[in-house]
């Protein structure tokens, strides 16, 4: 078994700058050996060099902000974890911020064109980008990858270059194989695109209610019933409570603890199903010292119970 490492120094996404470095904590922090450990055979090369646009020549497109680098970035990530996944590799891709997912899941559906999608955030980043009030395209990536989006929309050629996202028109997820964990912080316009399109669910107030353990079986049982199909996981760092994971760019209080957070990693793990995995939105210039080591910390412990750490 062979787990490929995808690190991805992006910050185009969202306007905070340092999240870029996360993902060389995370690998600084020793998480490959700590893959090693568990028994996997770690691929890692570097972190991706991205081709640079700069901001002079890449102005909003409506309200996106960033629209052909965040789009340039994610095309090629998706090229990356495709292959990879092709390759029966398991991709681990580590943001960066939360734009990454367009890349990590377009490369996930051609590998595998039946997977889920289990989101893990305490935000849907289902924004469209007539809903969104931000412009930051890293709430936004579900949208496009559902096909909420098609670049049409975004206004057609620019100067003979296609349109940013017009990559990803082909590429899609039916909205019912998506499922959410650990919500707390959903736009309006979000919320009326989670109730018209039926997407399954469970912000914190599910989680209060029925127990982690229930929650996980309950986002299972909707989108992959039979326990059968190809399941990619996306975690946000935030949807942990920000006492848990305090560095990133947008902490929402009320958040998972560390063994629920935990519990969601170990349990797809077991179900034998999992086929990428991203850790996003780690932020090593926010907070002190103290809370950036503690949510690096906590990003590899999270990898490592997806890919097969147990208790016992
Ligand atoms: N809903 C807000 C927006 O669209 C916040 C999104 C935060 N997303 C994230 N990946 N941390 O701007
Ligand atoms: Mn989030
Ligand atoms: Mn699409
Ligand atoms: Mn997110």
């Amino acid at each position: 078994k062979t787990v490929a490492i995808v690190g991805c120094p992006f910050s185009g996404g969202q306007p905070r700058p340092g999240v870029d470095r996360g993902p060389i904590h995370l690998v600084d922090a020793g998480l490959c050996d700590q893959l090693k450990e568990l028994g996997w055979e770690v691929k890692f090369d570097d972190h991706h060099q991205f081709e640079d646009i700069s901001a002079a020549s890449d102005p909003p497109l409506g309200k996106l902000k960033n629209p052909r680098l965040v789009s340039k970035v994610t095309e090629a990530v998706a090229k990356t974890v495709g292959a990879h996944a092709r390759d029966g590799q398991l991709p681990l891709t580590l943001g960066g911020d939360h734009s990454l997912a367009m890349g990590t899941i377009a490369g996930t559906l051609s590998a595998h064109p039946d997977a889920c999608v289990i989101w893990v955030d305490a935000h849907a980043d289902i924004n469209t980008p007539e809903t969104t009030g931000s412009g930051n395209i890293h709430g936004m990536p579900l949208s496009f990858i559902c096909s909420l989006v098609d670049s049409s929309s975004l206004g057609g050629t620019i100067n003979g270059e296609p349109t940013p996202f017009a990559w990803l028109d082909k590429v899609h997820l039916e909205p019912g194989r998506l499922a959410y964990i650990g919500l707390r912080d959903v736009d309006a316009g979000e919320k009326e695109i989670l109730r018209k399109h039926k997407i399954p669910a469970f912000s914190m107030h599910e989680v209060d209610r029925y127990g982690i353990g229930q929650i996980v079986e309950m986002a299972l049982d909707r989108i992959n019933p039979g326990r059968d199909k190809p399941v990619h996981l996306s975690f946000d760092v935030d949807a942990l409570d920000p006492t848990v994971a305090p560095s990133t760019g947008t902490p929402v209080r009320g958040g998972l603890t560390f063994r629920e957070g935990h519990y969601i990693c170990e349990r797809l793990w077991e179900t034998g199903l999992l086929v990428a995995v991203d850790i996003m939105e780690v932020n090593p210039s926010l907070e002190d010292e103290a809370s950036v080591e503690q949510t690096v910390a906590v990003g590899c412990s999270l990898v490592r119970a997806a890919l097969g750490e147990t208790l016992l």
